[in-house]
C-alpha cells in the first residue's frame, strides 16, 4: 500500500469575536490508499474538522495537508475546488441533494460541472452506478419521493460519479433506520474492497467496525487507532473516551 493522505501537525483554531477554540490540536495522520478508516470520537472532538480539511473544504490555521503527493495548503480557491471536484468525493449526513433536479440528474452533476466531460460517458457511469446501488428505478424521480435510505444512496453514487481518489463521509448513516443503515455500510464496505479508499466518521461502534481501522479522537488530538474487527473494544473504548 502506498500513503494517499499525509497529515502533519494540524491545527485548526476557529474564531469567533473575541474568542479563539482549538478544534484540532497538532494532528498527524497517514492514510493508506486502499484503506477504509473509520473516525471516532465525542460530539465536538473535531471529527468534522478534520474530514473538512482532508477534502479541502476548510483550510488549517497551522500544518499540511497532502493528498496523492499534492499539498493543498498552497493552491488558491480555483484550484482548490478544481482539486476537490476530480479527487475528492463526499457523502453528508443529511444527503445534501438538490431537490428541482432529478435523480439522475443529481448524480451527473459533479461530472458536467467538471470541464471536457463527455455526456456520454457520464451518463453510462451513473446509470451503471444507479444500478448497482439499486436506484435505477428512481431514475426520473425528485428526491422527495425517495426514503432516507434511498437518498443516501444518491449522495453516494453522486459522490462516486467523478471515481474519486478519497470517498469521505461524515455520520452517513446518523439519519438512516438501521436496515438502510446496514445496506449503506455494505455498499460502502463493497466499494472498498473494490480499492476505493474511504474515510467515515461515526458515533456508532458498529459502524466503526465495517472499517479496517478505527482512529480515535479527543478533545482535538488523535488518541487511539485500533483495528476495526472488534465491535466489543470499539464500544468500549468509546465509552471510556466519552466519560473522561
Ligand atoms: N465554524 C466554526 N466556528 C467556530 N467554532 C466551530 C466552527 N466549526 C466547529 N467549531 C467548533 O469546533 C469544535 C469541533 O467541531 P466539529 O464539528 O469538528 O466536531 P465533531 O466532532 O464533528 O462533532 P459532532 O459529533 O457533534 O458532529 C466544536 O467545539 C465546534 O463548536
Ligand atoms: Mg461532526
Amino acid at each position: 500500500m502506498s500513503v494517499l493522505v499525509e497529515i502533519k501537525n494540524l491545527k485548526k483554531v476557529y474564531r469567533t469575536g473575541d474568542i479563539t477554540f482549538e478544534a484540532l490540536k497538532d494532528v498527524s495522520l497517514d492514510i493508506q490508499a486502499g484503506d477504509f478508516v473509520a473516525i471516532m470520537g465525542p460530539s465536538g472532538s473535531g471529527k468534522s474538522t478534520l474530514l473538512h480539511l482532508m477534502g479541502g473544504l476548510d483550510r488549517p490555521s497551522t500544518g499540511l495537508v497532502t493528498v496523492k503527493g499534492v499539498i493543498l495548503n498552497k493552491m488558491n480557491e480555483t484550484a482548490l475546488a478544481k482539486f476537490r471536484r476530480a479527487h475528492i468525493g463526499f457523502i453528508f449526513q443529511f444527503f445534501n441533494l438538490i431537490d428541482n433536479l432529478t435523480i439522475q440528474a443529481n448524480i451527473e452533476l459533479p461530472a458536467l460541472l467538471q470541464n471536457r466531460q463527455d455526456r456520454k460517458a457520464t451518463r453510462h457511469r451513473a446509470t451503471s452506478l444507479m444500478e448497482r446501488l439499486g436506484i435505477l428505478d428512481q431514475a426520473q424521480k425528485h428526491p422527495w419521493e425517495l426514503s432516507g435510505g434511498q437518498q443516501q444512496r444518491v449522495a453516494i453514487a453522486r459522490a462516486l460519479i467523478n471515481t474519486p481518489t478519497l470517498l469521505l463521509a461524515d455520520e452517513p448513516t446518523g439519519n438512516l433506520d438501521s436496515t438502510s443503515g446496514r445496506e449503506v455500510l455494505n455498499i460502502l464496505q463493497e466499494f472498498n474492497a473494490q480499492g476505493q479508499t474511504i474515510l467515515m466518521v461515526t458515533h456508532d461502534a458498529a459502524a466503526a467496525a465495517n472499517a479496517k481501522q478505527v482512529i480515535f479522537i479527543h478533545d482535538g488530538r488523535l488518541v487511539e487507532q485500533m483495528p476495526g474487527n472488534n465491535v466489543q473494544r470499539i464500544a468500549q473504548y468509546m465509552i471510556a473516551l466519552t466519560e473522561t
